[in-house]
């Protein structure tokens, strides 16, 4: 049988790679994960109990698993900062290693590919991965579409705090030493600051549909 086809996103806070990530996967008919709701997921469990983030992480990352977070909002900045907080931990990312290679390998439902979502899809989870986008936006635009995101559920949010949020985060994420934030050698840079959606998936689906044709001639 052939290897799964692996489409693999990685970029800053709120690029809009997993919006992308999304439309890729209805459109090719491939299982998609959002790697970040692992590490939000760990951090919300953790916020939930008290524990303070550093102690109780890698152990909650080693027991963790999706259901127990089903239909939880895990979407919030705290858990947003937290998670970023987490995900520096190297022990916390081995457990989690697995089973992002896993659904990479054996797309669920029988899919033919899997789409992926993250910061380190292309360098680490997936190095090989068919194809390597890393999307950007610049900070103000990012800042935009999360406070539009957000600001129904957090009145009196502010663009600035949202803005504020961002940076220290893809500080964090692009600072830590294990399998930090950064664009694979091979991966199609994708600045998404002056595309609309629909534009940013067309020209994402050129390059996918250019390297499936090739992969199949
Ligand atoms: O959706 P957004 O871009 O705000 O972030 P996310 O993808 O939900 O990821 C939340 C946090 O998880 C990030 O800031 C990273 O610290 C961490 N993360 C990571 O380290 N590696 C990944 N593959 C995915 C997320």
């Amino acid at each position: 049988m052939a290897s799964p086809v692996v489409i693999a996103l990685d970029g800053p806070a709120a690029s809009g790679k997993g919006t992308l990530a999304q439309a890729i996967a209805s459109h090719y008919g491939f299982a998609y994960l959002d790697t970040g709701s692992l590490y939000r997921g760990v951090a919300y469990l953790l916020l939930r109990e008290g524990e303070d983030p550093w102690d109780e992480a890698a152990a909650a990352a080693r027991r963790f698993s999706l259901e127990e977070i089903a239909g939880a909002d895990i979407r919030t900045r705290e858990i947003g900062a937290a998670a970023s907080v987490v995900a520096a931990q190297p022990a916390v990312r081995k457990a989690l290693l697995d089973f992002q290679r896993n659904f990479a390998r054996n797309p669920p439902g029988g899919a033919k590919g899997a789409v992926l979502d993250g910061r380190d899809i292309g360098t680490v989870v997936c190095p090989d991965a068919t194809v390597k986008f890393f999307v950007i936006a610049s900070p103000e635009v990012r800042a935009l579409r999360r406070f539009l995101e957000l600001r129904d559920e957090k009145p009196g949010l502010k663009e600035a705090d949202v803005l504020a949020d961002l940076m220290e985060r893809d500080a964090r994420d692009a600072g830590r030493s294990d399998a930090p934030m950064t664009k694979a050698p091979d991966a199609e840079l994708l600045d998404t600051t002056h595309m609309t959606i629909e534009a940013a998936f067309a020209a994402a689906r050129r390059v996918i549909d250019g390297v499936l044709q090739r992969c199949e001639g």
